[in-house]
C-alpha cells in the first residue's frame, strides 16, 4: 500500500486553501461547449484551449491540481512541452480522468453505468509514467420517476470501489465521484435522500473492496433542488442540507470533499461553498474544497471564442474565478 504517498498527494492538492480544476471534459462534452460558443470542434482548438488554461500565470495560487483528459495528457504546448509538465512546472499536480463514460444501463431505462474497468490497471501505470498522481472516475445518478433504482446505485458504487482500489494499488489518489444530477424538477429533500443513499452505498462498497479511506478524495454534488424545481432554496438552506447529508454519510477518515459545480452558475457554486465553509468549517472532519469545471472555466471559454487575440482576457477570467473558488473554500468569498 502507498498510504504515505497518497496522503502526501492529497496534502499538496489542498495546501494553502487551494482546490482542483477539472479540465477533463471528454471530446464530445468539450465539443458541445465549443459549439455553443462558435468555436471549431477540432483537435487543434482543444489543444489550444487546454494550453491557454495550463499556461495561465498565477493559477497555482488557488489551484493545487488539474484533471486532464486522455487526449490532453498526450498533447504538447506550441513550444513542444507536454501539458503535464507545464502544469508540474507551475506547481500544479496533474491528474487524469480514467473512466470511459456513462453508458445506458441495460434493462434500466434512463439510468447509466460508468464503464472503463477492463485494462484499467495497465492504463493507470501508463498515466503515472506520464506524470499523473491522481485520477478521476465519474458515476452518474439521475433523479426521475421511479429512479434512481437500487440496482443503478449499487452497480455504480461497485465500479467506483473497484476503480479506487486499482488506483491505490498504482499509487494514484482516486477521486471518487458519484454525481447526482441537477436535471429535473425534484425538490431539495429528494436530492438529499438520493445523495445520502448513493453515498452510503458507495462507502459500503469502498469498505468491502478494502479501499483506504484516508487515501481518497470524494467529489460529490451539493444537495440542491432540481433545475426545473419551482421552489427555490436559499444559500443557507442548501449549505445546511449539504452539511447534514454529508455528516450522516461520509466517514471522518476521508480527508477531503471537493465539490463539483454540476451546472450551477459560477456565482452560485462559490456562494454555496462559501456558506458551507463560513458557517460549518470548524465542525467538519474533512477539508471542504472544490473540483469545478464549468464554475471556473465558463467565463474564460465564453471570452476566448477560439481567438488568439482573446487569450489574455480569457486567462484573466480563469485566474479570477479560480481565486474566487479558493476564497469560497476559506469562507471568504465576496461576489
Ligand atoms: P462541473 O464542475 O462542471 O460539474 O464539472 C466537474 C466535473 O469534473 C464533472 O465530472
Amino acid at each position: 500500500m502507498h498510504t504515505k504517498l497518497l496522503k502526501n498527494t492529497i496534502e499538496q492538492l489542498f495546501a494553502n486553501g487551494k482546490g482542483i480544476l477539472a479540465m477533463d471534459e471528454s471530446t464530445p462534452t468539450i465539443d458541445k461547449r465549443f459549439s455553443a460558443n462558435g468555436i471549431p470542434q477540432t483537435v487543434e482548438m482543444r489543444r489550444k484551449y487546454r494550453e491557454l488554461i495550463a499556461t495561465t500565470a498565477g493559477l497555482n495560487e488557488s489551484i493545487g491540481g488539474a484533471i486532464l483528459y486522455d487526449e490532453t495528457i498526450r498533447q504538447q504546448t506550441k513550444n513542444g512541452e507536454p501539458m503535464a509538465s507545464v502544469l508540474m512546472n507551475a506547481g500544479i499536480i496533474p491528474g487524469i480522468k480514467v473512466d470511459m463514460g456513462a453508458k445506458a444501463l441495460a434493462g434500466f431505462p434512463n439510468e447509466k453505468i460508468t464503464e472503463g474497468l477492463d485494462g484499467l490497471r495497465e492504463r493507470l501505470v501508463d498515466y503515472r509514467n506520464m506524470g499523473a498522481r491522481f485520477a478521476k472516475w465519474r458515476a452518474v445518478i439521475t433523479i426521475g420517476d421511479g429512479i434512481p433504482t437500487k440496482t443503478c446505485i449499487d452497480a455504480n458504487a461497485h465500479a467506483l470501489a473497484r476503480y479506487a482500489a486499482l488506483c491505490q494499488e498504482a499509487g494514484l489518489v482516486p477521486i471518487v465521484e458519484p454525481e447526482v444530477l441537477m436535471d429535473g424538477n425534484h425538490s431539495l429533500q429528494r436530492c438529499y435522500e438520493v445523495t445520502e443513499h448513493a453515498l452510503k452505498a458507495l462507502f459500503e462498497a469502498l469498505y468491502y473492496f478494502r479501499v483506504d479511506l484516508q487515501g481518497i478524495i470524494l467529489k460529490p454534488n451539493m444537495v440542491l433542488p432540481g433545475k426545473e424545481c419551482s421552489d427555490k432554496n436559499s444559500i443557507d438552506e442548501v449549505a445546511a442540507a449539504t452539511v447534514k447529508c454529508f455528516l450522516s454519510a461520509v466517514p471522518a477518515a476521508v480527508p477531503a470533499i471537493a465539490f463539483l459545480s454540476g451546472g450551477q452558475s459560477p456565482q452560485q457554486a462559490s456562494q454555496h461553498l462559501h456558506a458551507i465553509n463560513k458557517d460549518y468549517k470548524d465542525h467538519l472532519p474533512w477539508i471542504v474544497a472544490f473540483s469545478f469545471a464549468r464554475a471556473i472555466q465558463q467565463p474564460c471559454l465564453e471570452a476566448w471564442k477560439g481567438k488568439d487575440a482573446n487569450v489574455e482576457i480569457a486567462q484573466k477570467l480563469l485566474y479570477h474565478r479560480a481565486k474566487l473558488s479558493a476564497a469560497a473554500r476559506r469562507g471568504e468569498y465576496k461576489s
